[in-house]
């Protein structure tokens, strides 16, 4: 089967469209012990054997840390105009509570500096993953203590960064945390328990509204919101088994996080699935989802994928797969996913914070890195980003994951997810045809 093709001619994005990349602290920093950074999940994770390939750690990961005035030029050699970023929890609070790290901070302050003398406009998430290992020990995102937790470092980041961050992100992918961190267990905390799982993700909204609660309460001017990968659900035939099998799919992937911020409810078929008696609905109190929806200013989408739904409630792929498993490349559906947002949650803005695929790159002999697999991928699925502005949806920005090649979690280094390639053993940046194809991009304003 074909990729879907996108339309002919020239595409042009609005003038004042916020091209940019994404990182996350813990996939490109490294520097793990430095400058009184506390541990992390993901330390304690991925120093255990066998929980990553080749037992890959981000101990070093891109050394970004230290690199970072380097790869500020780096983003604006590309002339990107918005850089999305996660500030490192442990960094911030070493054993998460209390007195902020000062030298944590002066980090974030550094490279906000840099990114606004370079005329680039920051987006920080406060939580990628990366809680702090002694939250864990009291049990982590099980505990509703944890949302608190993250409100007062959430403040505390707040209060010291606030005139330098005109957007926030909450949470990263609540889901994920909740389906790879206990479900799966193929990531952070690596637990197998479905019933823990949904009160985690109840936790997970909940930490996300108390932190929408402290920015107003600090005064703040920037804008916030959740960062969701929203996943489109399709019934993979005609029978009305597979169609009523993908709604309810389709409430566990999306519905979940998404009526719970945006109409202050969970959907009734998901909390019926779990029974009166799971965790979560037990753990729901008088409140909680008034805070969980209390207004945001924008919403973050991340697209990487349809699902296709069996009536037995299984899944099944259509279109051809990345490197990444669980990657169908399907780019009709970053225009279902945005649109119907937009439909049935109405105008609020978007941004997409997150879409991008790993390619086997490699640096060639003439020194170049030819990864055309990714450009074709990103301009169809920027065409349908595009669509789906001219049918109206409120689409401000789109940011490419990733920036650079980093730590893709449980797959290690093998993943190249990056516009620019790292050479891990010299971590010296090459710029891979993407990155100058994505350059000319947003020099022209489109393709
Ligand atoms: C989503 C996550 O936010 C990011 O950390 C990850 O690297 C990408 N997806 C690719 O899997």
């Amino acid at each position: 089967m074909s990729i879907p093709t996108g339309p002919a001619g020239p595409l042009r994005f609005p003038p004042a469209f916020g091209w940019g990349a994404a990182t996350s602290a813990y996939q490109i920093e490294g520097a793990a012990k430095e400058d009184g950074r506390g541990e992390s999940v993901w330390d304690t994770f991925s120093r255990t054997p066998g929980r990553t390939r080749n037992g890959d750690t981000g101990d070093v990961a891109a050394d970004h840390y230290h690199r970072y005035a380097e790869d500020l030029d780096l983003m604006r050699d590309l002339g990107l105009r918005s850089y999305r970023f996660s500030i490192s929890w442990p960094r911030i609070q070493p054993d998460g509570t209390g007195a902020p790290n000062q030298r944590g901070l002066d980090f974030y302050r550094r490279l906000l500096d840099g990114l606004h003398e370079r005329g680039i406009a920051p987006m920080a998430t406060l939580f990628h993953w990366d809680l702090p290992q002694a939250l864990q020990d009291a049990d982590g995102w099980e505990s509703r203590d944890t949302a608190y937790r993250f409100a007062d470092y959430a403040d505390a980041v707040f209060r010291a960064l606030g005139d330098r961050v005109p957007v926030w992100l909450t949470v990263n992918e609540p889901k994920t945390v909740v389906q790879n961190g206990y479900l799966s267990g193929h990531h952070a905390p690596g637990r197998q328990d479905p019933d823990a799982a949904y009160l985690v993700a109840h936790h997970l909204q909940l930490a996300h509204g108390l932190a929408v609660r402290a920015l107003r309460a600090a005064g703040g001017t920037g804008r916030i919101g959740p960062a969701l990968n929203l996943h489109p659900c399709y019934a993979a035939d005609e029978s009305p088994e597979a169609a009523a099998a993908a709604r309810l799919h389709d409430g566990y992937e999306n519905r979940l996080y998404l009526d719970s911020v945006l109409r202050g409810s969970y959907p009734e078929d998901v909390l019926a699935d779990l029974g009166p008696q799971s965790r979560m609905a037990r753990g729901i109190r008088d409140g909680d989802l008034a805070m969980i929806s209390s207004p945001v200013d924008l919403l973050a989408v991340q697209y990487y994928t349809p699902i296709y739904v069996t009536g037995d409630g299984g899944t099944e792929h259509r279109w051809p797969t990345s490197e990444a498993e669980w990657q169908q490349i399907y780019p009709d559906g970053m225009y279902d996913i945005l649109t119907r947002v937009t439909r049935e949650y109405g105008p609020i803005p978007l941004t997409v914070t997150e879409n991008g695929l790993p390619t086997p790159d490699a640096l060639g002999a003439d020194g170049n890195v030819d990864d055309a697999g990714r450009i074709s991928f990103l301009r169809e699925h920027l065409a349908a980003a595009h669509r789906a502005i001219a049918d109206g949806v409120p689409l401000e920005s789109f940011h490419v994951w990733s920036l650079l090649d980093n730590f893709e979690w449980a797959e290690g280094y093998d993943q190249r997810w990056g516009l620019v390639y790292v050479d891990y053993p010299t971590q010296r940046r090459v710029l891979k045809s993407s990155a100058h194809w994505y350059r000319s991009v947003i020099a022209d304003g489109g393709f």
